[in-house]
This record gives structure tokens, sequence and C-alpha cells, in this order.
């Protein structure tokens, strides 16, 4: 493949321009809903004085998609159809293989308008053995052929399709999506039709354990609640547009369910989830575990610490997650993830508010 001649590929696309912008925003301005947390805060742990157990006897071991990683991280899709995403995702990538943990690559849908961009999301290569997420968002999923989505999924050699959801983000863009109909039926045409899993994503407004259980019930191998409380694309499309966009931008920046609160609303349900949006550290992942949470997904923090100290400091960064959570682990007397999940959980009353009303919704429904 001559990269030289790909390089060159004028940036005229508007969705390569408005994904270099997001990536510019993301590392330079405050990105993250202002004023709301992911109430991870209103968790608390019992803490244990005489644990019986070696730090050294702790498994973070996790079974995803048919695969063993060491520990239960995922770096969340971010990037890709620019040269500068390339060198994002064929560094994460490679990390990711070394720590044995998940990837997930950014959006397809440039690739999907240029095929010629497809090689700044192939980064199998770096991350031979791991587990790769190929990505899309629900209106471009709607739009296109299962027979289409297959190739991207297979062009990336992905595990699995993470499709992502984010119909706040796009009521800002003045560019955006507004028929957000036919979600439902599309994910249970890639689930019959794909012959790969398919992962439900939000980007950071979380979801409903409604909205959850109807599409585990499609068979969604996995739902990523991807909740409030971190990075607000609301925000972001504020800050990136003027005029009418930018105020709808700023008063809505703070949109969405804190992700505790959708973690919480699903504990002791037999849905897979994935938890995300606002994990900032090891006892964040510590606790999303105990609310039920397979794996924890983490994208702004990796990519600031990538952006400060490149390979080396995003590594350490993952580096100190897993450390952090080890730590928790062995507070609380826990030699495996899955104890760590029986484990009694304070519950503070903010987060027990957001729970009544969700699983009132639940009820209704
Ligand atoms: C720079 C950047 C780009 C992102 N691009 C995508 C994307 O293309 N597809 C997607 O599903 N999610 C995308 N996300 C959303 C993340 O996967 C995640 O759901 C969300 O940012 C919440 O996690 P965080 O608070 O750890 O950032 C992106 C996030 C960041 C920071």
């Amino acid at each position: 493949m001559s990269r030289v001649k790909k390089t060159s590929h004028p940036a005229v696309d508007p969705v390569e321009q408005r994904k270099r912008a997001h990536l510019e925003l993301c590392e330079k301005a405050e990105v993250e809903h202002p004023g709301k947390t992911t109430l991870l805060e209103e968790i608390d742990f019992v803490h244990n004085a005489l644990p019986e157990l070696a730090l050294e006897e702790i498994t973070l071991t996790t079974e995803f998609l048919g695969k063993t990683l060491a520990a239960p991280f995922l770096i969340t899709g971010m990037t890709g159809g620019a040269p500068e995403a390339y060198a994002i995702n064929r560094d994460l990538a490679s990390i990711a293989e070394q720590r044995r943990i998940a990837f997930g690559l950014g959006s397809q849908r440039a690739m999907h308008r240029n095929r010629d961009l497809a090689w700044t999301y192939q980064v199998r290569k770096f991350a031979p053995s791991t587990v790769i997420l190929a990505n899309i968002g629900i209106t471009q999923a709607a739009q296109t052929p299962s027979s289409a989505l297959r190739e991207l999924v297979e062009a990336v050699g992905a595990d699995a399709l993470c499709v992502h959801l984010n119909p706040a983000q796009e009521l800002i863009q003045p560019e955006g999506d507004r028929d957000f109909r036919h979600g439902y039926a599309t994910i249970q045409r890639l689930v019959s039709e794909l012959g790969v899993p398919v992962i439900v994503k939000e980007t950071g407004c979380g979801i409903s354990p409604t909205i959850a259980r109807r599409l585990y019930d499609l068979g969604a191998r996995y739902i990523d609640i991807s909740g409030a409380g971190g990075t607000s694309w609301v925000r972001i499309e504020g800050l990136r547009n003027v005029g009418e966009a930018a105020r709808l931008g700023a008063q809505f920046a703070s949109w969405g369910i804190p992700t505790a609160a959708a973690l919480l609303a699903l504990r002791g349900t037999s849905i897979p989830r994935i938890a995300s949006g606002g994990l900032r550290n090891g006892l964040d992942a510590a606790k999303a575990l105990a609310l039920g949470a397979e794996l924890c997904g983490m994208a702004l923090p990796v990519l600031k610490a990538y952006t400060a100290g490149g390979v080396a400091e995003a590594d350490a960064f993952l580096s100190q997650c897993e450390s952090a959570l080890r730590t928790a682990l062995l507070l609380t007397g826990s030699a495996s993830l899955e104890e760590l999940r029986k484990q009694p959980l304070v519950v503070g009353p903010r987060l027990q508010g957001w729970l009544e009303a969700l699983t009132q919704r639940e009820r209704r429904n």
C-alpha cells in the first residue's frame, strides 16, 4: 500500500474534517459534562481490614468475545479517516495488544464514504491477538446493506461491530441527523445478517435499562452504556459551532444518564454490559465492575495521556488503572472480578433517586 500517496489525499471530506476538529477540541478544550458527574462518587466499598489475600494472587483476567483479556479494559473507539488518526489507532492498538486489553476503532463512516481511507483503520497487524472492535453510527447502519457493513468489519479484521447511538450530538450539529426511526429494526437486521457480534454503545449520554433490555432481547451481544459524567459530545458540538448550535450545545452540555445510574439500574440483570463514560482511574473501574459491568471503556483520558506523552504516557496511565483496580480488589477481599461483583456496596442518595426514576420507567414499559 502506498501510504505516501494516501496521505496526500486532500482533506476535503466533511466527515474527515469534522473528526479532525473533534480530536483537536478533545485535546485542547474542556469537553466534559459541566456540573454533572458519573455519580460513581456515590458508590463506596466496605473496607476489609484483614483480606487474607496476597496482591499477586489477584487475577483480573476477563473473557470477552471468545478471547481472554489480562484486564477488563477497553480503549473505546475514537478515530480513523486521517493520517494522524492512523498514528493514534496504530499506537493505541499496539498498547492494547501488549497489555492484552481490548481496542475500539472510531466511526468507519469516513472509510465507508471513501475506501482510500481504509488504511487509517487497518491496525490488526499491530494487535494480532487481542479484541478489535469496528464502529459505525446507527443512522449509517440503517442506510447501509448488511453485506457492505460486513465488508467494513472484515477490512479491519474486527471481532465485533459497535453500533453507536448519539442522537443528542446529532441534534446539536447543524448538519446532523434528524430522523432516528428504525433503530431497533436496524439492530435486529444486523444481528441476523452481519455474521459477527453486534455491540450497541452510546457515546456519553447513557442507555436506560428499558432500552438496554430491548436491545439485548433483539440479540445485541453487549450494551456499552457509555453514560454521562465524562466526554460530552453535545458540549463539543457547541464549542465547534456558532449561533444557534453553540447556544443549544451549551444548554444541553450536561444532558444524559450518569454512568453509575445506568449501571446501577442494570444490577442483577443478565444483560452483558460494558461501562464507559467518565471512567478516569482504576477505582472508578472497580466501582463500575462491582456494579456488574464486564469491561471498562475509556476514551478521553487515554487520548489525553497519549497527546501529552505518546505511547509511554498512555501505557503508564493504563498501568496505573490496572494497579488501582488490583488495590480495590485486595482491599475488598476479592481475589477475582467475580468476587468483586458480589461485594456489598454503599449507594448514595442522588444515585438512589436516579435508580427510582430509571426503574419506574422500566416498570411502565
Ligand atoms: C476523540 C474522541 C472521539 C470519539 N469518536 C467516537 C466514534 O467515532 N465512535 C464512537 O462510538 N464513539 C466515539 N467516541 C466516544 C467514546 O467512545 C466514549 O463513548 C465517550 O467518549 C465516553 O467515554 P470517555 O468519557 O472516557 O471519553 C469518541 C470519544 C473521543 C474522546
